[in-house]
């Protein structure tokens, strides 16, 4: 997924930036810092525009100035790192920007985040920023140290200086109004309040960006037998929303502190295995009937799924006084899971969390699922 931020200067556009990056593994790409780079640099473009920084104002959307800045954003998009996308912060922040990104990157675009964080919050947050002078990590005020690289040193911005600030946001305000218009009638704009701490931005932002469209998008449904059948196995075809599957599913599993969980095949598996890892949990994988080696002592569960009866097993284990949460990609009536519980409790397990990406809307879920409605989590629902 591609992403713009905009949001006035001290928004929370950088430090939004840096957390997308870190959770969905991809990189933040910040156009005040490739100026930064430059200006540190002493390159002749860094030199030409270190005037315009000091001063607030914004490059000129001139050949010389933006179509440099420009050249450089696209050589960084084109690297590696940027396969599964990129958070970029701070361009566009005119429409003459928008229309030149929206040319370059096309249907790469996929949303456009806006800060909205009001005049004062930002005053009062530029005040005392201060970035660490090793490794650029942006602070709200200044630390003893850097927990990121131990350095001691800080530096504050020269466009910090409160008349500066002042100017950045007069500047601001003089031009993102047709920006935003651009992005709304492309109908790529999501709003943030801004004004929230970090924690709330970021879960406001990750439920923006990952909704009810964005998952349909991905994955193809076909109708046998008049029920609605959607193919989830293609959203392991978006590294990103896949990343996002499991960082929502592993924060709640940290509080669970379950002693293992429990997966069934086949379309669970790949979740399974990277909430294992995540967690740092052991997992139970649970069969369909006929899989396990004959002669294997173990447990048999029966279901009725929308079409048919199945049964699954697992191998025969002691888990008295253990803690067992389960993953599924998908739940409809609950039928499945029930009968994973019913094959975990046998075991002597106890059953504290169940994890599936979707809940279907579709069909009631079966009485004796309801018991288990307050423990389930599920990230979309699909009718
Ligand atoms: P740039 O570096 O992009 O500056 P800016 O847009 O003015 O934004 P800032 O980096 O100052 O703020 P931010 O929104 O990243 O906020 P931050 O996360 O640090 O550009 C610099 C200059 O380059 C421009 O003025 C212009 O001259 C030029 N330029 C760049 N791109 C250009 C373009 N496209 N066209 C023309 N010229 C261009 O947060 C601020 C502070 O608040 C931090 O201390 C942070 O720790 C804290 N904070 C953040 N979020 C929260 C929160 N939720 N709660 C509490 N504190 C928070
Ligand atoms: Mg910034």
């Amino acid at each position: 997924m591609n992403i713009v931020l905009l949001g006035a200067p001290g928004s929370g556009k950088g430090t939004l930036g840096a957390q997308l990056s870190q959770e969905y593994g991809i990189p933040h790409i910040s156009s005040g810092d490739i100026i930064r780079a430059q200006i540190a640099s002493k390159t002749a473009f860094g030199l030409q525009v270190k005037d315009l920084i000091a001063e607030g104002k914004l490059l000129a959307d001139t050949h010389e100035q933006m179509g440099r800045l420009f050249q450089l954003i696209e050589e960084r998009l084109s690297r590696y790192d940027c396969r599964n996308g990129y958070v970029l912060d701070g361009v566009p922040r005119t429409l003459w920007q928008a229309e030149w990104l929206h040319r370059s990157l096309a249907s790469r675009l996929n949303v456009a985040v806006l800060l909205e964080t009001s005049d004062e919050v930002v005053v009062e947050r530029l005040r005392n920023r201060v970035i660490c002078s090793a490794c650029k990590k942006v602070y709200a005020s200044a630390p003893k140290q850097c927990d990121s690289c131990s350095s001691i040193y800080f530096d504050v911005r020269e466009d910090d200086a409160p008349a500066v600030v002042k100017e950045r946001l007069q500047i601001y305000h003089q031009n993102i109004q047709p920006v935003i218009s651009f992005y709304e009638q492309n109908k790529v704009l999501v709003h943030v309040n801004g004004n929230r701490d970090r924690k709330e931005v970021l879960a406001l932002a990750k439920k923006q960006l990952f909704h009810i469209g964005y998952l349909l998008d991905r994955i193809p449904f076909y109708q046998p037998k008049h029920i609605k059948f959607y193919n989830l196995v293609e959203m392991y075809k978006d590294a990103m929303l896949v990343r996002h599957i499991t960082n929502s599913f592993s924060e709640r599993i940290g509080w669970l502190k379950p002693d293992y969980i429990a997966a069934p095949e086949a379309r669970a598996l790949p979740i399974f295995g990277a909430l294992m890892y995540q967690n740092n949990l052991p997992g139970i994988f649970i069969r369909k009937a006929g899989k396990l080696p004959e002669g294997a002592q173990k447990l048999s569960a029966a279901y009725q799924t929308a079409y048919s009866t199945d049964t699954l097993e697992m191998n025969y284990a002691d888990l008295r006084d253990k803690t067992v949460v389960l993953v599924d990609d998908g739940i409809s009536s609950g039928g499945t899971t029930l009968a994973m519980i019913h094959l975990l409790q046998s075991a002597g397990a106890r059953v504290v969390g169940i994890f599936a990406v979707v809940r279907y809307t579709y069909r009631d879920p079966e009485p004796a699922f309801l018991a288990w409605r307050e423990k389930t989590h599920t990230l979309f629902e699909l009718r």
